[in-house]
Parts: structure tokens; sequence; C-alpha cells
């Protein structure tokens, strides 16, 4: 119940492996049905489609249909008669149903993960971290919805008067999720939205909306109040764009890419109305800087875990390696002999290290990127697919060598890793460069001494640094996560101060 930390599964052993498989047969035995789902219950929708598997396109996992306008409309007005109760229950009684949550979650752990598998393409450890990171979500923030939003504070003021400063719900969020990270970060919004005394219309990415509805089915046995989450699915254009325009919506959480924050953005400065919040995450560049102290095999290691970990599907993958010149050839045919070692393939097989790309339009934007890079570029590694990697949307991951620091203007979601050799003379210029793009998620350092470490901070902005490790797999509460300038706004997932702008605040004088 009041456990921070959720369980996880280790499948180098058989007893764990055993138990995925079956919940992989169970689960394809099921037809799965996503849809609008409004006050606990699943609406027809329009636009129905089959949901497939990104490995293997023949696999029809379910169906799942979009939200009409009228069903965000009755969601919305549903949600805003739920939260004034839930707000005035006080963060206490919402830390209950949060913790019920994790454990629904981590109780559960096996069918989402082989959902995750199937609907995302996550590999069993990815599958288990997501779960990880939802529970941890929950619990994080019922721990932050009982200390926070636990009744008002003091504060000073003179005799005969008091004054207190409380925190309440704003009233009904939008949350808007990305396909990469479909349970955690549908999970987390939600957690975040509700915790702070909202209620909340969430809108899942169209690639995932079989784990989305999972989720909003585990929150309301969890012992949610129905009406207080209602998931409304559909295309971010149609679907998306209704919610944030909605007059009844009070605040929006997005994660995604930064184009579609730009439009969401605009849309919400257009609307007539209340000035309503935005909190976005969005996409990097991010980089990671070595210098000639860094430890060789700890580099290799760090690095193939950054830019191929979960097909460099992250967004605080690694996408641009600086080597001093001096060593790069030898870090170069050690990258790429450690490609070679990494398996591609179904990821329900554990021995799977890198699974398919989300879909066909990704897997062609990174192959068009692919030939620019062997253009303009000079593409150093490529690793081989498995037969049959036809049937789904399996890329073969790709080292390439850059020209110029600023070869990238745009983040390229996918298992592409970008070097560029520089010379530690200009080490100022090429990170000025790198910074100049405004992005400002992750960055890595390697070295041994301080002040390279200090420099590099101090010349790329980055709202997470990792110093001689990983720069993927934030931990909630650990690594507080988010971004600066083009990478998004604040305030942090898994942090102290996440729940801060889902809330407004009153303060409150008496005269006695
Ligand atoms: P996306 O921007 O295409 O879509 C994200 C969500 O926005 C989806 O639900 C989509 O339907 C919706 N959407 C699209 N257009 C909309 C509109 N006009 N109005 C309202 N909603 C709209 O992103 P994606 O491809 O699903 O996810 C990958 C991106 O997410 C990458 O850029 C990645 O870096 C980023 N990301 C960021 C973080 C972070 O914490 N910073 C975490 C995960 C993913
Ligand atoms: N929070 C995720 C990570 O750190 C995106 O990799």
């Amino acid at each position: 119940g009041n456990r921070l930390n959720s369980l996880g599964r280790d499948y180098s052993q058989a007893e764990d492996r055993e138990i995925h498989a079956q919940a992989l047969e169970a689960l394809d035995r099921e037809k799965l049905n996503a849809g609008p789902f409004i006050g606990g219950a699943l609406k027809a929708g329009e636009s129905p489609r089959d949901v497939t598997s990104p490995c293997d396109r023949a696999r029809i996992l379910g169906h799942a249909s979009e939200a009409t306008a009228e069903d965000v409309d009755e969601a919305i007005q549903r949600a805003a008669n739920a939260q004034v109760a839930w707000d005035r229950a006080g963060g206490a009684a919402r830390a209950v149903v949060l913790r019920a949550m994790g454990d629904a979650l981590e109780a559960d752990m096996d069918r989402l993960i082989a959902l995750l598998c199937r609907e995302a393409g996550k590999t069993l450890d990815d599958g288990v971290a997501e779960v990880r990171e939802a529970a941890d979500f929950c619990r994080y923030y019922a721990m932050l919805a009982e200390q926070q939003f636990g009744g008002p504070e003091d504060l000073i003021g003179p005799a005969g008067e008091t004054n207190r400063l409380v925190l309440h719900g704003r009233g009904v969020f939008a949350c808007i999720s990305p396909w990469n990270f479909p349970l955690a970060i549908f999970t987390g919004q939600v957690a975040a939205a509700l915790a702070a005394g909202n209620a909340v219309l969430a809108k899942p990415a169209e690639q995932t909306p079989l784990v989305a509805c999972e989720a909003v089915r585990q929150f309301h046995k969890a012992g949610l109040d129905p009406d207080l989450l209602a998931l409304v699915p559909g295309r971010g254009e149609t679907v998306g764009a209704a919610l944030v325009n909605h007059p009844g919506i009070d605040g929006v959480a997005f994660t995604g890419g930064t184009e579609t924050a730009f439009a969401i953005n605009r849309s919400i400065a257009a609307r007539e109305g209340a000035i309503i919040p935005f909190i976005a995450e969005t996409g990097g560049l991010n980089g990671m800087f070595v210098d000639t102290t860094a430890l060789r095999e700890q580099v290799i290691d760090d690095v193939i875990t950054s830019a191929f970990g979960s097909a460099g599907q992250r967004c605080s993958a690694l996408r641009i390696l600086f080597i001093p010149k001096a060593n790069a050839d030898d870090f170069i045919q050690r990258l790429a002999g450690a490609l070679k070692t990494r398996v591609i393939g179904d990821p329900a097989d554990p021995s799977t290290d890198i699974g398919p790309v989300i879909d066909a339009e990704s897997r062609e934007i990174l192959e068009k990127h692919v030939q620019r890079l062997e253009k303009e570029a000079k593409v150093v590694a490529r690793a081989d697919l498995p037969e049959g990697a036809e049937r789904g949307d399996l890329f073969a991951p790709v080292i390439a060598e850059i020209p110029t620091p600023d070869f990238l203007e745009k983040e390229v979601f996918g298992p592409i890793l970008h070097i560029y050799r520089y010379d530690p003379d200009n080490l100022e210029e090429v990170a000025r460069k790198l910074a100049a793009r405004g992005y400002g998620l992750t960055l890595g350092v390697h070295s041994r001494i301080d002040a390279f470490a200090a420099d590099v901070m101090a010349l790329v902005p980055a709202g997470n640094v990792y110093v001689n490790r990983s720069i993927t797999g934030a931990v909630v509460g650990v690594q507080p996560f988010g971004g600066e300038g083009l990478s998004g706004t604040g305030p942090k997932a898994g942090g102290p101060n996440s729940l801060i702008r889902y809330a407004s605040e009153k303060a409150i004088s008496v005269n006695i």
C-alpha cells in the first residue's frame, strides 16, 4: 500500500519468462476494445478501426473508435460536476485512490507488459520499467497530494487576522499523451491532475488507445468516481484540437512533439474565455560530450543504451555523441561492433534488445533521414534486420558521422546515433552550436574532470544532466524529469514541484 518503489520482473529467470508467455497467450485470445469511455461506460464513438501490432501488421489486437463532439461535451459536463467534491475531499482522500491505482497496476503487471509489447512494440525490460514508472507516479503524486493539499498553510499577519494559503484544483484538465510511454506518461499526467484536485479528460495517442483504455479501467476499479476520468480517444487534429479549444477545459497537460506543442499553444492563446495553463513536455536534441579522460568501456555501454534502448524512441535518448578527435576512430569502431551485438526483432522474445518503431510513417521518416545521412554525412554502421522483419515496422539502427555540430535541425525520433568528432580547442564553439538549436532536455557528460562537466553544463541547456552514466530512464522522485526551451515548459514530472501548475492558490484572510 504505502510502498514508494514498485515491484519488478526478472526475465533471466525461467519462472518469469513463463509468466510472460502465459500473459501473452491470454492476451492474444482476447479482442480488446477502446473508445470513448465516459461515466464508466464504453461508448460506440465514430470512425472504428482495427488496432494492429507494430511487430506484425497482420495481428489484430482489437478495435478502437474515436470520441465524437457530443462525447466530449458529455464528458466535460460530468467531469465538472464531479470535480467539486473531489477537490473538497482533500489530498489525503485523493491519495488513497492514487495508491490503490499504483497497487492495481502492479497486480496487473504481466497483462500490461504483454499489452505494451503487442500494441507499442515494447521489449520486456521496457515493459517492466513502464509499469513500474506508472505505479511510481501514482504513489509519488499521492504523497505530494497529502503533503501539499492537506489543508491551508498558515502565513504571517497582523494581530487579529489569520492569513492562510490553500492549494486547490483548477477544474477539468485535458491530458494529451504520446505513444512512446502509453502507460507511464498517460498515467503520470492523469495522476498529477487528479492529485491536485482536478477531473480529467484524457486523449491518448492514436497509436496506443488499448493501453490507455486499460489504464482508465484500472483507475475506476481503484475506486475513482468514473465521472472524474474520461477517455476521449481520436486523432490529434480533430479530437485533440476540439479538446484544447473547449471552453469547459481549465488546463492542458501535453507530452509529445515540439511542433504539436506550438499548435496547441497557439489554440490556447486564441481561445475565448479564461486564460488557462499549458504544461508541455516535448522533444530533445540530446547530446553527450566525452573527453579523453572518460572510461572507454563505460562510454560504449552508456551510449548504446542511451541511443538504441527502446529503439531510440525516448524523448531523453541520445541523438548526438561528441567525441574528441584523438579518440574518435577507436570509439566509432567499438560502437559499430557493439551495435552488431544487439538483437533486433520481436519484443515478445526475451532475447530481443531492440523492437520495432511505432508505425510505417515513423519508419519512412527514419529511412528518409538515412538517405540524407548517406548523401551529406557518413553512415559508419547499420545493424541487420532479422528474417520476416517486413511483417512489422522494424528499422535497422544506424550510426553515422556528421560533418558539423549543427547538422541536425530537429529531433530525429528513432534508433539513429549521430557522432561528431570535435577538436577540444573548439569545445565552446561546438557546444554553442548545439545549444543554438534551442532544445534543452537531456545532456550527457563522460569525463573524470569536474571542470569539463561544469563547462559543458554551462554551455548546453538541459533539464536533466547525467554525468558518467546513460542519459535515459529517469526514475520518479529520483530524477525529476523535463526540459526547457523547445523541450518543454516544466514543471518536471516526478519531482516535488510537479503538481503546482495543475493547481490554483487561494489566499484567505479572516479578521477575527
Ligand atoms: P505527437 O506530438 O505527434 O502527439 C502527441 C499527442 O498530441 C497525441 O495524443 C496526438 O494525438 C496529440 N495531438 C496531435 N496534434 C494535436 C493538436 N493539434 N491538438 C491537440 N492534440 C494533438 O507526439 P508523438 O509522436 O505521439 O510522441 C513522440 C514525441 O513525444 C517525440 O517528439 C518525443 O520527444 C516527445 N516526448 C516527450 C517527452 C517529454 O517528457 N519531454 C516524453 C515522451 C515523448
Ligand atoms: N522519462 C523518460 C526517460 O528518462 C523519458 O528516459
